[in-house]
C-alpha cells in the first residue's frame, strides 16, 4: 500500500522502463502484403491508401529490395487480375498475376517468406469469394476452385498459403489437395476468424474485389460473435491449418487474447487496410502523430496474443524500429 508501493519507481528512467517491459514489437513479427498486377512498370496508387500501390511484378521485385533489407521476413501476395470469369479461371492460371509473382520473387529473394492469399473474389464477375448460383455462394463447388489456386500457388513456389474465403472445409480440402500432390511442405496459414468487417473498404478498392451486389455476411463470421471464432479456429486447427489469423485486428483484441489462450497453435493478426486508412487520413491532416499512434496499435495487437501481425506498415515500422 502507498507509500510503500509506489508504481512510479518502475516508470522512473528508459533503462527501468525497458527493464519491465513486458511486450516487445520486432520487425520479425511482421508480414508485409502486397498487391499485384500484370503488365511492366505499372505503379498505380490505391487511392485510399497512401503509401500503398499496384505494383507489376518488375517494380514489385525492386520494391521488395528494400523490404528485404529491412529485415522483413514475410510477405503475402494479392493478385488484381486483368481478367475475371464466373468460374474465376484467372485464380488459378499458371501465368496467372499471383503465380508469376511467387516465381519472380521466390527467385529474387529466396529467404524471403511468400505467402498467398487463396481466395476468388478478385477473380470473379460478381466479386464473391466463390462461384454464386442465383446469387448463392456454393460451398462445395467453390472448394475445388480454392484447392486448384492452393495448389497453382504451391507450383509457382509458395512456402504458405492463406485461404482467406470462409468456405466451410476448405482447410482440410486444401490440405489435401497439397498432399496428394507433393506440397506437403507447404504450410497453411489460416484466416480461420475472419469477420464481415466494414474495415475492408479500402482494400476492395485495390484489389478490385468488392461484391457487385450483396454482401459477404452469409460466409464471413458476425463481428457480435466471439465463441463462435473460438469453434472456427478449433475447426481450422483439426483441419490442418499451421497457422490460424483473426482479421481485423484493433477491434478484435478479445478474440485474439481468447485464440491464444484457448489453443496453441501461432496465432496471426491482420491489421487490415481500413485500419490503415483511418491512421493515414488523421495522420496527413496533423491529428494523430502516425509514428506513435501505429507503434502502440501494433503493441496492443501482440499483447493480446499475436505471434505475428500482417500489416500495410510494415515497412514504416521496420524503419522506425531500426532508428530505435
Ligand atoms: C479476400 C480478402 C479480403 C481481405 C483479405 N483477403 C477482403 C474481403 O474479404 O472482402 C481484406 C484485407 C484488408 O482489408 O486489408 N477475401
Amino acid at each position: 500500500m502507498f507509500p510503500r508501493t509506489r508504481m512510479r519507481r518502475l516508470r522512473s528512467s528508459e533503462a527501468v522502463r525497458a527493464l519491465v517491459r513486458e511486450t516487445e514489437l520486432a520487425v520479425t513479427d511482421l508480414i508485409y502484403p502486397v498487391f499485384v498486377t500484370a503488365g511492366e512498370g505499372v505503379k498505380q496508387p490505391v487511392e485510399a491508401m497512401p503509401g500503398v500501390y499496384r505494383f507489376s511484378v518488375d517494380l514489385l521485385l525492386q520494391h521488395l529490395e528494400e523490404i528485404v533489407a529491412l529485415g522483413i521476413p514475410a510477405v503475402i501476395v494479392f493478385g488484381v487480375p486483368q481478367h475475371k470469369d464466373a468460374a474465376a479461371t484467372r485464380a488459378y492460371d499458371p501465368e496467372g498475376e499471383v503465380q508469376l509473382a511467387v516465381r519472380a520473387i521466390k527467385e529474387a529473394y529466396p529467404d524471403l517468406l511468400v505467402i498467398t492469399d487463396v481466395c476468388l473474389c478478385a477473380y470473379t464477375l460478381d466479386g464473391h469469394c466463390g462461384v454464386t448460383r442465383d446469387g448463392i455462394v456454393l460451398n462445395d463447388e467453390t472448394l475445388e476452385l480454392l484447392a486448384k489456386t492452393a495448389v497453382s500457388h504451391a507450383r509457382a513456389g509458395a512456402d504458405m498459403v492463406a485461404p482467406s474465403d470462409m468456405m466451410d472445409g476448405r482447410v482440410g480440402y486444401i490440405r489435401d489437395a497439397l498432399d496428394d500432390r507433393g506440397y506437403g511442405h507447404v504450410g497453411i496459414l489460416s484466416y480461420a476468424a475472419k469477420y464481415a468487417s466494414a474495415f475492408y473498404g479500402p482494400f476492395r478498392e485495390a484489389a478490385g474485389s468488392a461484391p457487385r451486389y450483396g454482401d459477404r455476411r452469409a460466409y464471413q463470421m458476425n463481428p457480435a460473435n466471439a465463441r463462435e471464432a473460438m469453434r472456427e479456429i478449433e475447426l481450422d486447427i483439426a483441419e490442418g491449418a499451421d497457422i490460424v489469423m483473426v482479421k481485423p485486428a484493433l477491434a478484435y483484441l478479445d478474440v485474439i487474447r481468447r485464440a491464444r489462450e484457448t489453443f496453441n497453435v501461432p496465432v496471426a493478426a491482420y491489421n487490415v487496410s481500413g485500419e490503415y486508412a483511418l491512421v493515414k487520413a488523421a495522420a496527413e491532416r496533423g491529428w494523430v502523430d502516425e509514428r506513435a499512434i501505429v507503434l502502440e496499435m501494433l503493441t496492443a495487437i501482440k499483447r493480446a496474443g499475436a505471434d505475428m501481425i500482417l500489416t500495410y506498415f510494415a515497412p514504416a515500422v521496420a524503419r522506425w524500429l531500426r532508428e530505435g
